[in-house]
């Protein structure tokens, strides 16, 4: 039974239906910047490292000139998914017709083009979109227009800096990619911008934590969401939370991109929710360490943090079981303690309405 009273919150349709997903894709994933990488996959030129923003598969490369370039990754002749995973290479060559093309995306070569006078190659090249870094994050937006990354990110690098993480000096630790989720990417991006319910479902996390509402900021700007909690004594083999990072800081980057540091040593990990469907989400997490991050710890820490990611996957996907059949319209937020997710889908719906530049 329908509720008589739309509730204020976006439409659990939304959290359903393709077409809205579609949507999604062309005024969100479409026109914001999004995390895809590190900048040490592409340290010589013609390394490559390929990701997503949204559902769109990109290619980005590093050009014999040292430039960044990215481009969506799909070859111009018939849409053959031009490469996977990364590497490095000379020239960007299609495995179906052999279509090959410059570092900077032109069209070098095509089989038989010569001897076709119907068919001019030239001015043919791979759709380009913008990239950006900032320090080792590599971030990309399929709207060449937008306005550059560093106006985008607002006080993010200062809050960084305050909290005593030096993002040029951080180094690479892992990857950790995992499985995909059954659920939107919305009901991610939701479960991570609250902490409601972290004294519930993560009971480790909040013996590494204070996540009482009296300890727990909670802060917007811009498309910067930031939530911030002081360290407990940790103990009950929880990785000891004191150290040079007084405080942990859990930002959200609209639309997509969480980025976490935990108190205690030098840490930081960024990663992007991306849909693979509407009712499904990859995700995956870059984890950085500090110069004197210590092994031990990062074992520890490591450990709590894999332990709270399968906690939040049993909370999304369940979230997703609970919504999709259609009995309600849509959630009912805390005003105070839920204010981030309020401020996430403010941001969805004006972005969806928005015929864009
Ligand atoms: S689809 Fe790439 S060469 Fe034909
Ligand atoms: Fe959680």
């Amino acid at each position: 039974m329908r509720t008589a009273v739309a509730p204020a919150t976006l439409p659990y349709e939304w959290y359903v239906d393709p077409a809205v997903l579609r949507l999604e894709q062309e005024r969100i994933f479409g026109r914001f910047w999004q995390y895809v990488g590190h900048v040490g996959r592409l340290s010589e030129p013609g390394a490559f490292t390929t990701a997503r923003a949204g559902e769109l598969p990109i290619l980005i490369v590093r050009g014999r000139d040292d430039e960044l370039r990215a481009f969506v990754n799909v070859c111009r002749h018939r849409g053959f998914l031009l490469c996977e995973g990364d590497g490095r290479r000379e020239t960007i060559q299609c495995p179906y017709h052999a279509w090959t093309y410059d570092l900077d995306g032109s069209l070098r070569s095509a089989p038989r083009a010569d001897s076709e006078p119907g068919f001019d190659r030239k001015g043919i090249s791979l759709a380009q979109v913008a990239v950006d870094t900032w320090g080792p994050f590599v971030f990309v937006n399929p709207d060449v227009h937008a306005d550059p990354l560093r106006d985008y990110l607002g006080s993010l690098p200062e809050l960084l800096a305050a909290a005593g993480i030096d993002v040029e000096t951080l180094r690479f630790h892992l990857r950790a990619e995992s499985e995909p989720y059954a659920c939107n990417w919305k009901v991610c991006a939701e479960n991570f911008l609250e902490c409601y319910h972290c004294a519930i479902a993560h009971p480790s996390l909040a013996r590494a934590i204070d996540v009482s509402p009296s300890a727990y900021e909670l802060e917007t700007d811009g498309f910067v969401s930031t939530q911030v909690g002081p360290p407990r004594n940790g103990g009950d083999g929880v990785y000891d939370a004191t150290g040079p990072i007084a405080r942990g800081q859990f930002h959200f980057l609209f639309p997509s991109t969480a980025i976490n540091v935990m108190p205690g040593q030098a840490n930081l990990s960024i990663g992007p929710m991306i849909p693979t469907g509407a009712e499904t989400t990859v995700r995956f997490l870059d984890y950085f360490v500090g110069a004197d991050t210590d092994d031990a710890w990062l074992a520890d820490f490591l450990y709590l943090d894999e332990r709270v990611g399968a906690e939040d996957r049993v909370l999304v996907e369940r979230v997703q079981r609970g919504i999709r059949g259609g009995g309600l319209e849509g959630s009912l937020l805390l005003p105070d303690s839920e204010q981030l997710i309020a401020h996430f889908q403010a941001l969805v719906a004006e972005a969806l309405s928005s015929d864009g530049p």
